[in-house]
């Protein structure tokens, strides 16, 4: 992106942990929602994805959140909510401790080399230990900055809404001085699938993150094998919005079918270089699975 015009973007923010340790709850407090009393039995089962507004040292700045289930079964959404993001906030509940799933993730962090921010939470709990966190979490090579480490720990309750304003100040501060965050929004927008569903009414619906280039209803794109063009796109809070710029989480309408999520897309100049290099995967995949039941027909020959 050699002489392109890079502008400021907002930080995109993967929530990630240990099922049950408070991340859609935490997230709720930070936007004043309440999805957690929403969820099928209290558990997180798809990747949500939000952009906040807070006032940060007197300025406005922007945050892009990505809720990532912790139940064990949903290792390929958090190893995905990993790679899109900047930075991750480690849920880790003060009285439970550390756990499979909070190791699973630090793993994914450290391994897409994303910095971390530990969000000790429910500190307002009976039998909440705070430092048997840090002191855990240091094994792990997340050593808290008062322990002469570089990694910021910010004790929290999402159900008391305590030191949620410090927390984001965290992760501004590690925005600020570790990353730079810029993008060139004056350009075809490229991105990424987060989710898709196919709904009754709308057809495929896909949430996508854009990461360069900005986004406009009426562009046509290709996402895994599907394409169409925009017909629609909605926020966060289900309102529409015409244009979509870099670090912006949006559902999209018009797909010809439900891209994978971790799909990439791109904007084509027309539907129909859309729709062919949407075929050209199509075959290439439909090949492949050919190839592979034609080796194992000719294995069992064998038998
Ligand atoms: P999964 O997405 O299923 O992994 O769970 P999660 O990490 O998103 O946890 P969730 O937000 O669903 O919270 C789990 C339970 O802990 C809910 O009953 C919350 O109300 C409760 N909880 C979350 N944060 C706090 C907190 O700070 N204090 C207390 N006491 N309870 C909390
Ligand atoms: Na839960
Ligand atoms: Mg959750």
């Amino acid at each position: 992106e050699g002489d392109e015009e890079l502008e400021k973007r907002a930080a995109v923010v993967t929530v990630m942990g240990h099922v049950d340790h408070g991340k859609t709850r935490l997230l709720d407090a930070i936007r004043n929602t309440k999805v957690v009393e929403g969820e099928h039995g209290g558990i997180t089962q798809h990747i949500g994805a939000y952009q906040i507004g807070v006032e940060h040292d007197g300025r406005d700045r922007r945050i892009t959140f990505i809720d990532t289930p912790g139940h064990e079964a949903f290792t390929a959404m958090r190893a995905r909510g990993a790679k899109v993001t900047d930075i991750a906030i480690l849920v880790v509940a003060a009285d439970d401790g550390v756990m499979p799933q909070t190791i699973e993730a630090l793993n994914h962090a450290q391994a897409a080399n994303v910095p971390i921010v530990v969000a000790v939470n429910k500190i307002d709990k009976e039998g909440a230990n705070p430092d048997k966190i840090r002191g855990q979490l240091t094994e792990y090579g997340l050593v808290p900055e008062e322990y002469g480490g570089d990694t910021m720990f910010v004790d929290v309750s999402a159900r008391q809404n305590l030191n949620i304003d410090d927390l984001l100040s965290a992760v501004l501060l590690t925005a600020d001085a570790a990353l730079d965050l810029r993008a060139n929004p004056n350009k075809d927008a490229r991105g990424i699938a987060i989710e898709a569903n196919l709904d009754k009414g709308r057809g495929a619906v896909a949430t996508v993150l854009v990461q360069s280039g900005t986004l406009h209803v009426g562009d046509t794109i290709v996402a895994g094998i599907a394409h169409g063009r925009v017909r629609a796109m909605f926020n966060e809070n289900g309102d529409t919005v015409e244009a979509a710029e870099p670090s912006r989480p949006v559902q999209v309408l018009g797909l010809s079918t439900v891209p994978r999520a971790g799909d990439t897309f791109l904007v084509t100049d027309d539907e129909r270089t859309a729709r062919q290099i949407a075929e050209k995967r199509e075959a290439a995949d439909r090949n492949a699975a050919l190839a592979k039941r034609r080796k194992r027909i000719s294995l069992e020959d064998f038998d």
